[in-house]
């Protein structure tokens, strides 16, 4: 009886393919159009925010340099990687990253937890020449970043364009995004950040990150950027803690 159909279907391989595409199709429907509806697969989770304008430069700057050619930006939740790195990466942590940064390959180690691990002093140390502080390492100088202005005339467009794709950055964001940049970059010894700390909270850090007063460069940014990766979310109060130990 049916059995026999199925022979037919099995002595013919270009009906075999046919039915293997529909039913491929089918699979891959049921899969992958819940994913569209972002929301229904990110949970929020309390402490992410978007990117300040200066750390959003930064951003873009280890876009630019491809830095993910070398690092990735997601801790498995593996026990060596957690161990190593800390708790492992909640999808939360990069929605807002247009396009994210999680990478697959690791010349060097991951950066997803690198935020607060060292200082300022040694990011720029390592960034202007790694083989001063890791005989060994293969990464590339970028001293010149000491050097190069930070381009700031644009950053409302930046913050504009995000909001677009459903970034929640508020008008007033938009508005003082350079103001903000050079203002997180000074730092409150010598800056009003009451405005910055209204609008990207209490713990943003402000500071002058590269030690050059005189000027805000591509390195403030980058720097302001490393040093906020994986620190957005606290792991130390309430339940997730435990997970990490898991
Ligand atoms: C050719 C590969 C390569 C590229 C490109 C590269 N790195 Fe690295 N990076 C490494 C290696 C290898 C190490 C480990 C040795 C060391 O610390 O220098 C490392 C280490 C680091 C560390 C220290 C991490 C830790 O936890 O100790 C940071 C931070 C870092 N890189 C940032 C960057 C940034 C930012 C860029 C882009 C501007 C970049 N890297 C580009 C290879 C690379």
């Amino acid at each position: 009886m049916s059995w026999n159909k199925h022979e037919r279907l099995e002595k013919n391989s270009l009906l075999l393919l046919g039915f293997i595409i529909v039913v491929v199709l089918i699979g891959g429907i049921i899969e992958i159009i819940p994913l569209f509806r972002q929301e229904t697969v990110i949970e929020p989770v309390e402490g992410v925010r978007p990117y300040t304008p200066l750390e959003l430069a930064g951003y873009n700057i280890y876009i630019r340099e491809n830095c993910m050619a070398c690092h990735s930006q997601q801790v498995r939740p593996l026990r060596d990687e957690v161990v190593r790195y800390g708790h492992y990466s909640l999808a939360a942590e990069s929605m807002y990253d247009h396009p994210f940064q999680w990478g697959s390959k690791r010349t060097g180690p991951d950066l997803a937890r690198v935020g607060g691990k060292y200082s300022d002093e040694w990011h720029v140390a390592h960034l202007k020449e790694p083989r001063d502080l890791v005989p060994e390492s293969i990464m590339p100088s970028y001293e010149f970043l000491m050097h190069k202005g930070l381009r700031t005339y644009d950053m409302s467009e930046h913050l504009e364009a995000l909001k677009a794709l459903g970034v929640p950055y508020t008008e007033d964001m938009v508005k003082y995004a350079e103001r903000d940049a050079v203002i997180q970059a000074t730092g409150a010894a010598r800056a009003d950040t009451s405005g910055l700390e209204e609008r990207y909270g209490e713990g943003v850090n402000a500071r002058d990150f590269d030690g050059q007063k005189h000027m805000v460069t591509e390195m403030d940014a980058l720097i302001a950027y490393l040093q906020v990766l994986g620190t957005m979310v606290d792991f130390k109060t309430g339940d997730n803690e435990e997970e990490a130990t898991q």
